[in-house]
């Protein structure tokens, strides 16, 4: 089934930018959120990436203007019942997402993918909330979506071959890389960067070396783009907490342990970026 519809359910980090990859690629794409409020947020992010790289002469104009025709804002979710592929990616939370996928499945074509963008919930839960296990996906983006060239497809042991066939298809029509693996919590990616950024939370509360002699250690040692306590802060420290204990919840492995120290910044309310304070301030523009 060619997919030539899409649905984005969320326009937060991941949502808006996986409703603007798509919009860009030419797929006429509707993103949902809850609010007029929430939505405008995310579509005025979306603009401002995409001006950004008109004026960094890394997009053409009319790309940019393309690229918002085939982007369509509502809070109604039954505006997505004729789209053929619908990306959840809403609040990690498994009721949400019980309440999202049950109702997707009455509203949409039998034929109609249902994917979760979800970094660390599992795919198969998801699927059972529907009547069609066969069609559902994980879609695993990663951020900033517009850069970061990879998205993971995951499989249940339910899902398809033609499905999975789509879904792949798509990714390579957004001009993504995918990377199939099974339904296993935190897939391949979340799975190895987890514990390597929880060590670094754990190296650096144990006082072994500084914030920035961490950072530099991996980024000027190991050509890593970011040291990973700044990508602790740019992911959300309360995401990598909220992740790694679902990940020692499932596999019960010290490796995915939150260290106390990242239990206390999230705590108290230090999540990095988006809360202006984490490992670095982002009131200053480099992080300082
Ligand atoms: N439009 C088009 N292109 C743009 C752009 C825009 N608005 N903004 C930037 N770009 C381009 C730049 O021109 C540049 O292109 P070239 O390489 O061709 O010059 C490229 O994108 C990089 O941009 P910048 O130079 O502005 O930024 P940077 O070099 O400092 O890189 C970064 C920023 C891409 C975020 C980089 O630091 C990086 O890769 N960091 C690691 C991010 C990462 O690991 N993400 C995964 C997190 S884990 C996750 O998301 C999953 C999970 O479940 C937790």
């Amino acid at each position: 089934m060619a997919i030539r519809k899409v649905g984005v359910i969320g326009c937060g980090l991941m949502g808006s930018g996986i409703a603007q990859v798509s919009a860009q690629a030419g797929f006429p794409t509707l993103v949902r959120e809850v609010s007029a409020n929430a939505l405008e947020k995310g579509l005025g992010s979306i603009r401002r990436f995409l001006q950004a790289g008109v004026d960094k002469g890394k997009l053409a104009a009319p790309e940019m203007e393309k690229t918002l025709a085939n982007l369509t804002g509502t809070t109604e979710l039954s505006a997505l019942a004729a789209c053929d592929l619908v990306i959840e990616a809403a609040t990690e939370n498994l009721a949400l997402k019980r309440e999202l996928f049950s109702s997707l499945d009455s509203l949409c074509a039998p034929q109609a993918i249902l994917a979760s963008n979800t970094s660390s919930l599992s795919i198969t839960e998801m699927a059972a909330f529907t009547k069609r296990p066969a069609r559902v996906v994980g879609l695993h983006f990663f951020n900033p979506v517009p850069l970061m060239k990879l998205v993971e497809v995951v499989r249940t042991v339910n899902t398809d071959a033609e499905a999975l066939a789509d879904a792949n298809a798509w990714v390579a029509a957004i001009g993504k890389t995918a990377v199939n693996c099974g339904d296993s919590t935190g897939f391949v990616v979340n799975r190895l960067l987890i514990p390597y950024m929880l060590d670094a939370v754990r190296v650096f509360e144990q006082g072994l070396a500084s914030r920035d002699d961490i950072d530099n250690a991996m980024r000027l040692g190991c050509g890593y783009p970011m040291g990973p306590l700044l990508l602790g802060d740019y992911v959300g420290l309360d995401t990598t907490y909220y992740i790694s204990e679902i990940m020692f919840d499932e596999f019960k492995e010290p490796r995915f342990a939150a260290p106390p120290l990242l239990k206390r910044m999230v705590l108290a309310g230090r999540h990095g970026r988006k809360t202006g304070r984490g490992f670095y301030d982002w009131s200053t523009n480099p992080p300082s």
